[in-house]
């Protein structure tokens, strides 16, 4: 579907998200037909630009990242509706500059009147950007046109805070214009995973306690945190990824069968589910955090995480964080989900393994139950995109002796079609005004409430998480945690 008449204006154009992501993501959608005629671009920042400027800057990050080929023709008439506003995002002037603009476009370019605000800002301006919105009358839409704003994680830094914020913007704009951005739920595996359960008849039997053993949600990334300290190092690995993107896995996984594809009934599933996580009652058993030392990447040596650029002697930010929850429903009753992301670990690779029951009895003399691995389905959200199922099969030859293989569906070799970037369909998605893929403020409140108590346990603790050498599986104490239940983490 192709959006209607409408403009965007981009807060934070400087960032290295607009320039690797969201810009290369709108040339894209042109690229693709996929944007409405005279639609428009207003870049704001704190520099002193003009459009030609702007234009320059779009273009290099366009020719940098896009992923479709690069035509000259689209790109000139994309840039035609690029316009700049020079400003600080609490500056009154600023804005009241940037509705003329606005409102110049709304005539010139047919925009319908219609606008979204992409705040891809410090969290800490969100609040002031849309007080500032409302103030200069740019967050009210005329009668008949549509307003929405974007906003990127991180929603707040804890429940309290994730209240407030989500408090004031929806003040502003109502929550059905709201949207929330985790870009891993605009990844299509990630999209794939409720196709591959409520398509199919044959995953849905078997996915509960009577088979399912546990599940392993795998975020794990070889790269550092690169010139992102001062982001980062207030942060953490709980909460940059797993706040959002793991528990957002967690809910995909683990939900009922929505009625319908429709927003408020995919939504009000995963509710219920990141309502009935619980945490285990010893915190040290049941999680585990780390910060990256120094070690090899391959054969690159990379430096500790208190060498990085910016990264303040005395942090006690975690790198690594994993940890064991329970979902407390009828189906999931007794199997544990376990979640770990990390940087500077092996590899590059985002799964989610559901890993079943062994077999009750094995009637062949030549294999030892223990010699065989699990069944699983897992599901490969990135970079290998696809699915792996695990099952044993016969050795040929005279014995009946019983091995491990995989069975595999790659996107590659099943689809000729090109996978969109996440942040393509989630930006056509806030044009078009289709909500399902993105979080309400109650899963955002609620997957703090969950992850709360783990950041404030090791707060607690006041000590600097333990090392770990770049370029292995993390801290000793996520082995020793799954140890502890009798289990391993897979090596992807
Ligand atoms: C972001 C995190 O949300 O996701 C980053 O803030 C992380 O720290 C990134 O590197 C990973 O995204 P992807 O799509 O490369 O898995």
């Amino acid at each position: 579907r192709i959006a209607g008449p409408c403009s965007m204006v981009m807060f934070g154009v400087t960032g290295d998200l607009a320039r690797t992501k969201l810009m290369p993501a709108i040339y894209d959608l042109a690229n693709r037909g996929l944007l409405p005629p005279g639609f428009s671009l207003v870049g704001f920042a704190r520099r002193e630009w003009a459009d030609q400027d702007f234009a320059k800057v779009v273009h290099d990050s366009v020719r940098a990242h896009a992923r479709t080929e690069f035509r000259e023709e689209v790109w000139r008439s994309l840039a035609e509706g690029f316009r700049f506003v020079p400003g600080a995002f609490d500056d009154p002037d600023a804005f009241d500059l940037l509705a003329r603009t606005v409102r110049e476009l709304d005539d010139r370019r047919g925009t319908g009147g219609n606008h979204a605000f992409y705040l891809s800002i410090p969290p800490a301006w969100f609040a002031p950007v849309c007080e500032r919105l409302q103030a200069s009358g740019l967050s009210d839409p005329r009668p008949g046109t549509w307003r929405r704003v974007v906003i990127e994680k991180p929603f707040g830094h804890d429940l309290e805070s994730a209240q407030e914020l989500n408090a004031i913007v929806e003040g502003v704009f109502p929550p059905d214009s709201v949207f929330r951005i985790d870009h891993y739920l605009g990844k299509e595996t990630v999209q794939n995973l409720l196709a591959l359960r409520f398509a199919n008849q044959m995953f849905e039997p078997i996915w509960n306690s009577h088979y399912v053993d546990h599940v392993q949600i795998t975020m794990a990334e070889d790269i550092g945190i690169g010139g992102r300290a001062g982001y980062y190092d207030e942060v953490g690995a709980a909460r940059d990824v797993i706040q959002n993107h793991l528990l957002q896995l967690l809910a995909l996984t683990a939900m009922e069968p929505p009625v319908a594809f429709t927003a408020d009934a995919v939504r009000a599933e995963k509710e219920k589910v990141l309502a009935s996580v619980r945490l285990p009652d010893d915190l040290d058993e049941a999680t585990a955090r780390g910060r990256y030392a120094e070690g090899w990447q391959g054969d690159v040596r990379v430096p500790g995480y208190l060498d990085e650029d910016g990264v303040d002697p005395g942090s006690t930010t975690e790198t690594y964080a994993a940890v064991r929850l329970g979902v407390h429903t009828r189906r999931w009753a007794g199997v544990p989900f376990y979640l770990r992301a990390g940087k500077r670990l092996g590899k590059r690779v985002t799964e989610i393994a559901v890993v079943l029951k062994r077999a009750p009895h094995l009637p062949f003399t030549d294999t030892a139950t223990e010699e065989l691995g699990q069944n699983a389905v897992v599901i490969r959200v990135q970079p290998d995109e696809g699915v792996t199922m695990r099952f044993g099969s016969k050795v040929p030859g005279s014995q009946m002796e019983v091995r491990d293989v995989t069975m595999d569906f790659g996107y590659g070799a099943s689809f000729t079609e090109s996978s969109p970037e996440a942040y393509e369909r989630l930006i056509l998605d806030v044009l078009l005004g289709e909500p399902p893929l993105f979080p309400r403020h109650e899963e955002v409140e609620l997957s703090w409430k969950i992850l709360d108590p783990v950041i404030e346990h090791w707060a607690r603790a006041g000590t600097p998480p333990p090392d770990y050498a770049a370029g292995t599986w993390g801290p000793d104490s996520a082995h020793e945690l799954m140890a502890r239940d009798g289990r391993t983490w897979r090596l992807p």
